[in-house]
């Protein structure tokens, strides 16, 4: 097992990583002090794994929430349905939510832990790649509304997170793409290393070879952890973790959170944000090139034609970094550089929203 660690004082926590973690009750037990548990879960990762958690953190009282399955249902009405349990059950100030599932899982179950009798403890158990590399770590929670992504929230830190690299091996393959869009981020805002050793092995990871994927789960925690560590509430560094967010987000609300996968549209959000580097001057051609390709080889989306590039745009408005109007952009400077800019050519904007949409 491989432990990290999140440095934000009183509230630090451990990331532990390694095969088989959900079976181990004594690591639930070290980290977990609450006598009365509600699991939260989905109709699809339930069936999986809920039986073995709950072996694992007994002796106490354990409650089940299971929500549907999927982005569509990422809403504060799901997050009602989790406190309505929450109250039904009697919980009180001392209980803790704990987070079974992938990141929709884990951003509602941290909204709801941080609005039940305004916060109680929360862990994170992810099951997806994406959820491990990423969204398990840092304490963004929250919901999706109809006019934005991830537009409800607040910062909430789990207590730990145990991610149980096995429970990997259960997910399909297109979500095990989905979450190399953000192993690909991390590599492209900050480790040129780590991107070339991704362009090396890619093959391993897309056959999801257990080693290689330890390796990415590993590094991208580190880099996380590092980046949250110095900018929890992110009024700095912290943006930087949005690289292609501006462009993914706005390409997941314009089709209703339904078509494109998060990471699906992440990829294409990177490859976006590489070419107005390009065009503004901060990547060179070949950089551009080699971004493309990797995303491509991780067979995510480099194009979206079902989605308009004015239609992108309107979307785009209502992203969180928009200050004073002017959308404010996350762009790489090299591979292994990023930086976040309002001052950029509005051609080139429109340039890059029409060579990758519609
Ligand atoms: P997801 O939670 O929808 O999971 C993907 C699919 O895999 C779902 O159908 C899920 O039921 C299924 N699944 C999960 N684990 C499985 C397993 N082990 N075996 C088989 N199937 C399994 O999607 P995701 O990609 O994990 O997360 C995307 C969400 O995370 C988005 O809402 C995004 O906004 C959010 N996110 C949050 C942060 C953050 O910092 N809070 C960061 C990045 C992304
Ligand atoms: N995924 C962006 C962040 O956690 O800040």
């Amino acid at each position: 097992m491989e432990t990290l660690r999140v440095e934000l004082g009183s509230r630090s926590y451990p990331i532990l990583i390694g095969q088989g973690l959900l079976r181990e009750r004594s690591l639930f037990e070290q980290h977990l002090r609450a006598r009365d548990l509600l699991v939260v879960s989905n109709t699809v990762v339930a069936p999986l794994y809920l039986d073995v958690l709950e072996a694992s953190l007994q002796p106490r009282r354990v409650v089940a929430a299971i929500l549907p399955d999927g982005e569509s249902h990422k809403t504060l009405a799901t997050v009602g349905r989790v406190l309505d349990v929450l109250v039904a059950n009697r919980f009180g100030r001392d209980c803790a939510v704990v987070a079974l599932g992938g990141g929709v899982v884990g951003d509602m179950a941290g909204f709801a832990a941080a609005t039940f009798q305004r916060g109680v403890a929360f862990a994170q158990v992810p099951t997806t790649l994406l959820a491990q590399v990423d969204s398990s770590v840092g304490g963004k929670t929250g919901v999706n509304h109809p006019g934005g992504k991830n537009l409800i929230g607040a910062f909430h830190q789990p207590v730990v997170v145990v991610a149980d690299t096995r429970t990997l091996a259960t997910l399909p393959p297109r979500e095990l793409r989905a979450g190399l869009a953000e192993v690909i981020k991390y590599g492209l805002i900050c480790d040129a290393d780590f991107f070339a050793w991704l362009e090396a092995r890619m093959d391993a990871l897309l056959a999801a070879d257990p080693a290689a994927l330890a390796h990415v789960i590993r590094r991208s925690c580190e880099i996380k952890a590092e980046i949250v560590g110095r900018d929890e509430r992110e009024h700095g560094d912290r943006a930087l973790l949005n690289l292609g967010h501006t462009f993914g987000h706005a390409v997941e609300s314009a089709t209703g959170y339904t078509e494109w996968l998060h990471g699906e549209a992440i990829g294409a959000g990177l490859v976006m944000a590489a070419c107005m580097s390009r065009e503004s001057g901060y990547l060179t051609s070949e950089e551009l090139e080699r971004v493309t390709r990797l995303v491509a080889r991780a067979g995510l989306p480099t194009h979206v034609s079902n989605v308009k590039p004015d239609i992108a745009l309107q979307h785009m408005r209502i992203d969180k970094k928009v200050q004073a109007g002017k959308i404010r952009l996350v762009l790489p400077r090299g591979i292994g550089s990023a930086f976040v800019t309002a001052d950029y050519a509005e051609p080139a904007l429109s340039r890059t929203l029409e060579a990758h949409l519609g």
